[in-house]
């Protein structure tokens, strides 16, 4: 039923071949070939994840953990098995650290309520940085607005888009409860030295969190390296399906925190009065869960481990560095952001005098998906000055075809609005 991975990178991987397992990439918009460059809003879905969760409706329908019927063994095998492999998919040290959640953001609300409200008073600091993404900044306000705690925010260094590490000690230190933070920016295209960030937390006994959204898809992520107490991401940016994520919580943590909702599933005993709580992870896990979405997840992580994630992480890089070479060379006046080097897979950037939603538009009706705004990073928007940008962001299905294709319909808007 549900295919073993293959961890063995492929050698001399086909990327184009690759493409024809995405059916969806093979159409034209308004008359032209689609160009996706929309990967980090969300990623499309391979033929071997929507076939898993066909096969699931087709054949196991049944709900997890309560039947003892075959349909219901069925389910619940399949369910646990893919808790087992996130595990292996982050390096974890069980299963027993695998939470599954929504995406990334049910994860830091979960760990905001049932971790904070525990251990966060009045007066402690939590230290976010200043590229966050709405998802890793809101949910810390609520908390600090119930409970008195304070944010800080580690500054970033301009349009370059890097933290300022140099003064990290300044922002961490022994009155800091939690540091929180991005792995790779998704309008940046930073890729934070997230190791370091959580050694020089753990010196100080500070709990940490990392948002591994635009990373755990793109390149390999292993939480026992990175040696973090928190790491989420969600399944639809690295090829699964919508609504289904993963929350990892190291053992000892997970199991101090108390329920983040109530429910079926969740509990020892209900008595009127007062219940009982299951351990971690199945505490975390109230309802029905998102049967198929699991096994939608699991089926995307054997997916991107056949190609192998360094390989990806190498491919979305040479990409990235490709693009950005390119739009350097723009004339006309482009204002980039993010780092010159060492960048992830995507380009943010501004045109002079075109808004971003102008170049989205232009773009859509010659079939290159972009995307234009504020990327859920209002507050690094107005640090950098800017209200919006345009960004282009790629996954290995991606071509420099496809980005010589993108940037020459960028020379075309930079013709139009310039006359
Ligand atoms: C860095 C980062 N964090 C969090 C999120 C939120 O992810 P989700 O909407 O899947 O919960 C995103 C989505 O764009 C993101 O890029």
């Amino acid at each position: 039923m549900i295919a073993e991975a293959t961890e063995e990178p492929l050698a001399g991987i086909d990327w184009a071949a690759l493409r024809k397992d995405f059916p969806i990439l093979d159409q034209r918009v308004h008359g032209h070939p689609l160009i996706y460059l929309d990967n980090a809003a969300t990623t499309q879905k391979p033929r071997a994840v929507v076939d898993a969760l066909r096969n699931y409706y087709e054949k196991d329908n049944a709900n997890v953990h309560r039947g003892i019927h075959e349909l219901s063994n069925r389910a619940t095998t399949a369910y646990e098995a893919a808790r087992t492999r996130a595990a292996k998919f982050i390096n974890a040290r069980s299963a027993d650290e695998i939470v599954f959640t929504r995406g990334t953001t049910e994860g830091i609300n979960l760990v905001a309520n049932a971790w904070g409200l525990k251990n966060i008073k009045a007066g402690d600091k939590i230290l976010l940085t200043e590229m966050e993404h709405h998802s890793n900044i809101v949910p810390w306000q609520l908390l600090a607005e119930r409970t008195g705690a304070k944010l800080l925010f580690l500054p970033i260094t301009g349009d370059i888009g890097l933290l300022d590490m140099n003064h990290l000690d300044e922002w961490l230190t022994k009155d800091v409860k939690l540091f929180a933070m991005m792995h790779i920016s998704n309008s940046l295209g930073t890729i934070n030295p997230v190791v370091e960030m959580c050694a020089r937390a753990r010196k100080l006994g500070v709990t940490t969190l990392v948002d591994a959204a635009q990373s755990a898809g793109h390149r390999p992520v292993d939480v026992q390296e990175i040696d973090c107490d928190f790491l989420v991401f969600s399944g639809h940016k690295m090829c699964g399906p919508t609504g289904i994520g993963v929350l990892y919580g190291r053992q000892e943590v997970l199991e101090k925190m108390p329920p983040y909702q109530g429910g079926g599933e969740m509990i020892l005993s209900v008595e009127y009065e007062k219940s009982t709580w299951k351990a971690a992870p199945h505490r975390f896990e109230a309802g029905t869960p998102d049967i198929s979405g699991v096994i939608g997840l699991h089926a995307a992580m054997d997916y991107l481990d056949k190609i192998g994630r360094d390989n990806i992480a190498h491919h979305d890089q040479e990409l990235g560095a490709y693009a950005y070479a390119k739009l350097s060379q723009l004339k006309g006046g482009i204002r980039l952001f993010g780092p010159h080097i060492g960048r992830a897979g995507l380009v943010s950037f501004l045109l002079k005098d075109v808004h971003a939603h102008d170049v989205v538009t232009v773009a859509d009706q010659r079939g290159v998906a972009l995307r234009g705004g504020h990327h859920c990073n209002q507050p690094l928007m107005r640090k950098l000055g800017v209200e919006s940008t345009a960004r282009a962001s790629f996954y290995f299905y991606n071509t420099t075809e496809e980005i010589d294709r993108f940037v020459g319909v960028l020379q075309e808007i930079q013709k139009f609005f310039a006359t």
